[in-house]
């Protein structure tokens, strides 16, 4: 097989235009500062950026609430300065990811207007309405504790809408056809403007039946064929990138049995199991999720994040594992969300302790799928407690020591730059970062640089090793006729562990010798062809099984790959 498929080994970095850089100094960043970023982030080694929302919005939820699809906020510059962006992208050879917000709309985009106004507009169909207030009105809402219903009474139409989110974001009838060739169209119409393919927003609600009528919604999944279909006619290498936070057994209907659903989905099980592992160094639930969310196509490629724009979801977690990452990561109220998460950013989270962040970014980096990191996170930004809901997590990027970290020359931007305490811009910034070979961002350039190395991850079959003690996990990658062996101890204390690498017949030789990748200390089996490692607290292993002259054993075909359900 000839791999062309580039996000199964992309590393994605997401950002919003709004608060990267501001050129033009009226405190809000643009694509033209973004665009004089770009060699900070090739630097950096990121394959791809995934950009948030920054079409025409009122901006009542960061851009979630669009107001039309086919334009540039003019906050954040023109679509003649998105051009140039996606050039200068596409030059460095970094591909762009945008999202795609289309469960619903603003309600002042011209389509709700002209819907609430006359019934008999074409635009009345294109959202879900009722005459009488839905007997769900008050279920199902996706904020709790700030979003009071999910229907809610509009006196221009005299009748009832619906919306998942927040009242402002009337959901599209994503049923009716007409909507669904204009979503088609929105994607045909920034695919020619140079992205390679989108993040696609709230998919199972999307794809979900709607209406005052339905109890239980149940998810048209084929519409999701159709998705990709019109996009790989029109361009073969864009992509989806599902939000989806869904249970395992659900995940190959997102994929679709033979690949020809989503390419890629975020993958929350990870996720949610992650955080408890570094929360309790048991790694027994994550290894359940790695295993649960096996299963996949050949061509579908998991999401790997450790936090992201929201709040850290941890409602598919039991009710004692969801206490134990609250005590460990958000004990306070004010650090939780929703009755469900926490809206810390990682660093602060990890008490802005480096071989914490470290290790919670190597688990990020070898466990199997393509790793997204947050603007930010590389220099282990802080979060802004005071600002309301989300916001705290999404302050300006921290470039520098001079005023507003270098963000901005307004004395008022948009959003505040963290200042004072621990993670304010005058040490947390690029600029010193870069001059100390240890900081954060230069082990994350290295680390980039390393996961490139090592192909096996992406495109790989992975064995979860036995070891006998839950704090550690020891991960083997098979590709080509080679393999990579990744050791972790999520434990605040040293670990000693025994393990075989476990490969058979003619290759058992090979796992005789493991070549570190980072470092000196490389690993000889005894003579009953164990390992035998002393890992220090919270340490990390990159390991070659055999030798450095994988490349010269490297195969010209896969191995079958992934298992499917079944
Ligand atoms: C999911 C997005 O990540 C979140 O930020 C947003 O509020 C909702 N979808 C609604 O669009
Ligand atoms: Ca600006």
């Amino acid at each position: 097989m000839i791999n062309d498929l580039w996000y199964k080994n992309a590393i994605v970095y997401c950002l919003s235009v709004g608060t990267y850089m501001d050129a033009n100094g009226d405190g809000i960043g643009d694509f033209t500062g973004l665009m004089r970023r770009l060699d900070y982030l090739h630097g950096l080694g990121i394959t791809a950026i995934w950009l948030m929302p920054f079409q025409v919005s009122p901006q009542r939820d960061d851009g979630y609430d669009v107001a039309d699809y086919y334009g540039v906020d003019p906050r954040y510059g023109t679509l003649g300065d998105f051009v140039e962006f996606t050039h200068a992208a596409e030059q460095r050879g970094i591909r762009v990811l945008i999202d795609l917000v289309i469960n619903h709309t603003s309600n002042e985009h011209q389509w709700f207007k002209e819907a609430r106004k006359d019934p008999n507009s074409k635009y009345r169909d294109w959202y879900i309405w009722s005459k009488k207030k839905p007997s769900s009105a008050n279920e199902g809402m996706v904020f709790p504790g700030v979003q009071k219903s999910t229907w809610s009474y509009d006196d221009e139409a005299k009748a009832w809408y619906f919306h998942r989110f927040y009242e402002f974001q009337p959901d599209l009838n994503t049923s009716n056809p007409e909507v669904q060739a204009e979503i088609l169209k929105i994607m045909g119409f920034w695919i020619q403007l140079g992205v390679s393919g989108f993040r696609m927003d709230a998919v199972p609600f999307i794809i979900a039946t709607k209406g005052p009528d339905v109890r239980k919604p149940e998810e048209q999944y084929d519409m999701l064929r159709m998705f990709r279909e019109f996009l790989q006619w029109r361009q073969g290498d864009a992509i989806v990138l599902a939000e989806a936070n869904v249970l395992p057994d659900t995940d190959l209907e997102y994929f679709g049995d033979d690949g020809d659903r989503m390419h890629m989905m975020f993958n929350f099980q990870v996720n949610q199991n992650l955080f408890y592992a570094l929360a309790s160094a048991d790694t027994r639930p994550l290894v359940k999720a790695l295993k649960a969310t096996k299963p996949r196509p050949a061509t579908a490629q998991w999401g790997l994040f450790l936090r992201n724009h929201d709040e850290l979801d941890l409602g598919r977690l039991t009710e004692e594992e969801r206490q134990t990452v609250f005590a460990a990561f958000g004990p306070t109220k004010d650090m939780q969300l929703y009755d469900r998460g926490i809206r810390r950013r990682l660093a602060p989270m990890l008490d802005g302790d480096q071989r914490r962040l470290e290790l919670a970014y190597s688990l990020l980096f070898t466990l199997p799928g393509t790793p997204v990191i947050r603007y930010g996170d590389e220099i282990g930004m802080g979060d802004d407690l005071s600002l309301p809901e989300r916001n705290c997590a999404r302050t300006p990027m921290q470039w520098s020591n001079e005023p507003q970290g270098g963000f901005t020359k307004s004395e008022k931007p948009r959003l505040p730059v963290i200042s004072g305490g621990p993670y304010g811009y005058e040490h947390i910034n690029a600029a010193i970062q870069r001059r100390h070979p240890e900081s954060l961002l230069n082990w994350t350039e290295r680390i980039i640089r390393m996961r490139k190395e090592v192909p096996e991850v992406g495109w790989g079959d992975f064995t979860v090793i036995p070891t006998r003690d839950p704090a550690v996990l020891v991960m083997r990658y098979d590709w080509r006729n080679n393999w990579v062996l990744f050791v972790h101890n999520l434990d605040a204390k040293p670990r000693e562990v025994t393990f075989s690498v476990g490969l058979d017949g003619d290759n058992a030789g090979y796992g005789k010798l493991l070549i570190n990748l980072l470092a000196e200390d490389h690993s000889r089996a005894d003579d009953n062809g164990k390992h035998r490692l002393v890992i220090e607290a919270y340490g990390y292993r990159w390991y070659r099984v055999g030798g450095l002259d994988y490349l010269l054993r490297r195969t010209e075909v896969d191995e079958p790959l992934h298992p499917k359900r079944g």
